[in-house]
């Protein structure tokens, strides 16, 4: 069952109108959200998230933080394996295609749970450095993605699992990720701005290195960074913190995953170890 505009029905019964400004104009924002043991990860951090996007293209929720949340609730399948729910919200779908804001028009609304796939954590992935093409408002969440997709189908293209970015000599985060690296012993994340998508995950990470006596700093990151970290990571919902084991074609470090993500890790794989025992 999906949820699509105050129904849950079958996923191929769900229709949208070819008028949808999300079809027409990738005029929206989307939330993924993982689920573990049937609870969502940081879901308040996740709703706090949205209401930025829908504020960073004007658009107004007609639904309440814990309505929505009980209609998140009720997609995600019982007993399931580890899910994760990709909600979108569109400016929905006007008489006519117009550029500017349609008057008096319902959002569409449309939310599903799928499993969330498998990744080669313990073995690393390899990733390539590309120049961010994309606009200037990456802090939103928005579903127009095309500059992403080139981006990540280029990483693909050259035999790599994801493209890191770069804007005037600097790394502001991956197609579909955020960036960190381990230099001299210290975890380095760029410091959140409208380059990059403030993930949750980042913030998971960053809150777990806190607790645990990580040396860890918010501060940009050069391709010389790059060149010289002992190691690379990657963060996101559905591939948690994966190593990269070679950018470019060099192995990064000794060119497998490194000691400070297996320690992370643990910390990761714990907590969702918890949330999936409701603790
Ligand atoms: N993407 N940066 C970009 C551009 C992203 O698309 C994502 C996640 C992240 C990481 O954010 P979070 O930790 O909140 O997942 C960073 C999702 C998973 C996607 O588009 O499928």
């Amino acid at each position: 069952m999906v949820y699509l505009n105050g129904e849950f029905l079958p996923l191929d019964q769900a229709k949208v109108s070819v008028l949808d400004r999300g079809f027409l104009f990738g005029d929206g924002v989307y939330e993924v959200i993982p689920v573990y043991g049937g609870r969502m990860l940081r879901w308040e951090d996740h709703w706090r998230r949205l209401q930025d996007s829908l504020t960073g293209i004007r658009l107004a929720l007609p639904l309440e933080r814990d309505e929505l949340a009980g209609i998140l609730e009720r997609l995600i399948v019982a007993g399931g394996h580890d899910q994760y729910i990709y909600l979108q919200i569109t400016r929905g779908a006007p008489p006519k295609r117009d550029h500017a804001f349609p008057a008096d028009c319902p959002p569409t609304v449309f939310a599903m749970a799928s499993p969330i796939a498998y990744f080669p954590r313990t073995e690393g992935v390899r990733a390539v450095t590309v120049e961010d093409i994309r606009w200037k408002w990456c802090h939103i969440k928005a579903i127009t993605l095309l500059g992403n997709i080139l981006m990540r189908q280029h990483a693909v293209d050259v035999g790599c699992a994801e493209a890191i970015l770069v804007r005037n000599g600097r790394v502001t985060e991956g197609a579909a990720s955020n960036v960190f690296v381990v230099l001299k012993g210290s975890l380095v994340t760029p410091p959140k701005s409208s380059e990059l998508l403030p993930g949750i995950t980042r913030d998971l990470v960053l809150e777990l290195a806190r607790d645990h006596g990580f040396h860890y700093l918010e501060a940009p990151l050069t391709l010389a960074d790059m060149e010289r970290a002992e190691e690379i990571w990657l963060t996101s919902s559905t591939r948690e913190i994966l190593p990269v084991t070679e950018l470019d074609g060099r192995p990064v470090g000794k060119g497998g995953p490194g000691p400070v993500w297996r320690r992370m890790d643990e910390l990761y794989q714990a907590f969702k170890q918890e949330l999936r025992e409701g603790k």
